[in-house]
């Protein structure tokens, strides 16, 4: 066997890349002034069929400028899962509101929704859905309950660049829906988010709060304070040429997660997300796997023995009520969520980038059941 370290992510940067940022750099349009930018907001849009786009620096500069260009602010609480990323929390407590938590789907890892209906409150403004490693969350449910409550719905897809639910693309579920574009996602710019939406006047106010909510009509001059969250040209550029190649990649996302779960198959101390549901295929953004009960050791001391065998490993969200940044705040008191905090403890993904070669693939796949059988 080789030894050989596999890296838990490389992007693929062989298609129209070089050529694109070349041209960057031959026209001296790198700022966010230059024209990649507007090319990929309409590309990208039109990829996930919304009216209109809004680039932005990052994934988390996404959602804070979406929160606060639906309005949402002191008093407000806003819904979202237990575990996730820091940013959806992040923004909703710099706009002012309160987080309300909801526990996790043990099957597919994404918020538990039949928990939400009993955490709505007079005061709930918005359920912020977020899909987590690669199944969508089941979006018809939610839909319906925002429906009879006239909740706002964010869309934290991130992660889901390509994938569909019940054959509609993800980033185009309620009033917006946000992505981001770090060199671990399906389409990547090195840094970089977007907003897309189907509201004139939502896609307007995150432009503005995006260049620092500059007056038009006397520059200098602002109303409200916005943030510098502008993607340069340069970003947007990389964007492009990545996203003319988003359905090979997806394909061969999925056929790296096809080919793990045969690698793994009949091994009981693991447990994967489902290659299925009854709305979706796994799109297997990152190929996580999470320790059963009969494996003596957790998360942390399975990533030690992986990375000795040099194997590439990245833990598992830590959940949102366990934040110190967060509890610091008064928030959560006593709350606890047993599956955020089980796949949290027990849950890893393994190398899962999009240059991970079928031979790479093999060899990780051996050195985990080495680990791990
Ligand atoms: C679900 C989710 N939301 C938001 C973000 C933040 O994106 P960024 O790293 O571009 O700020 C990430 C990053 O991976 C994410 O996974």
């Amino acid at each position: 066997m080789s030894t050989k370290p596999v890296p838990v992510n490389e992007p693929l940067l062989d298609g129209n890349e070089r050529k694109y940022l070349l041209e960057c750099i031959d026209t001296g349009w790198i700022s966010s002034e230059g024209p990649f930018v507007r090319r990929f907001e309409d590309e990208f849009a039109r990829c996930v069929g919304r009216r209109f786009g809004v680039a932005v620096s990052s994934g988390s500069a996404a959602l804070d400028a979406a929160v606060v260009a639906l309005g949402i602010g002191p008093d407000d609480e806003v819904i979202m899962p237990a575990f996730t990323i820091i940013s959806c929390a992040a923004a909703i407590v710099r706009a002012g509101a309160v987080p309300v938590l909801v526990d996790s789907d043990p099957l597919t890892w994404n918020i538990d929704v039949a928990k939400i209906e009993q955490r709505l409150t007079n005061k709930t403004k918005a359920i912020m859905v977020v899909h987590i490693y690669g199944l969508p969350t089941d979006m018809d449910p939610i839909l319906d309950l925002a429906c009879r409550y006239s909740l706002l719905v964010i869309e934290d897809a991130a992660q889901m660049h390509g994938q569909t639910y019940r054959s509609r693309q993800c980033g185009s579920f309620g009033a917006v829906s946000t992505f981001s574009f770090y060199p671990n996602k399906h389409v990547t710019a090195g840094e970089g988010g977007m907003i897309v939406t189907d509201d004139s006047q939502v896609a307007e106010r995150c432009r503005s709060l995006r260049n620092l909510c500059f007056k038009p009509e006397q520059r200098f001059v602002h109303d409200e304070l916005g943030w510098n969250f502008r993607m340069t040209s340069i970003q947007a550029a990389l964007g492009v040429a990545q996203l003319e190649r988003l359905d090979e990649v997806v394909e061969k996302k999925r056929s790296m997660g096809r080919g793990y779960r045969n690698a793994f198959a009949g091994m009981t101390s693991i447990e994967l997300t489902p290659d299925k549901t009854d709305y979706a295929d796994n799109i297997y953004w990152v190929f996580g796997m999470v320790l059963s009960d009969e494996v003596a050791f957790d998360a942390r001391e399975a990533m030690r023995r992986l990375g000795e065998l040099g194997v590439g490993t990245r833990p598992f969200f830590w959940p949102m009520h366990e934040q110190p940044a967060l509890r610091k705040r008064g928030l959560f008191g006593h709350e606890r969520y047993p599956v955020a905090e089980r796949l949290a403890r027990r849950g890893f993904y393994i190398p899962s980038g999009v240059a991970l070669t079928p031979e790479q693939l093999t060899e990780v796949a051996s050195r985990v059941r080495k680990v791990l059988q």
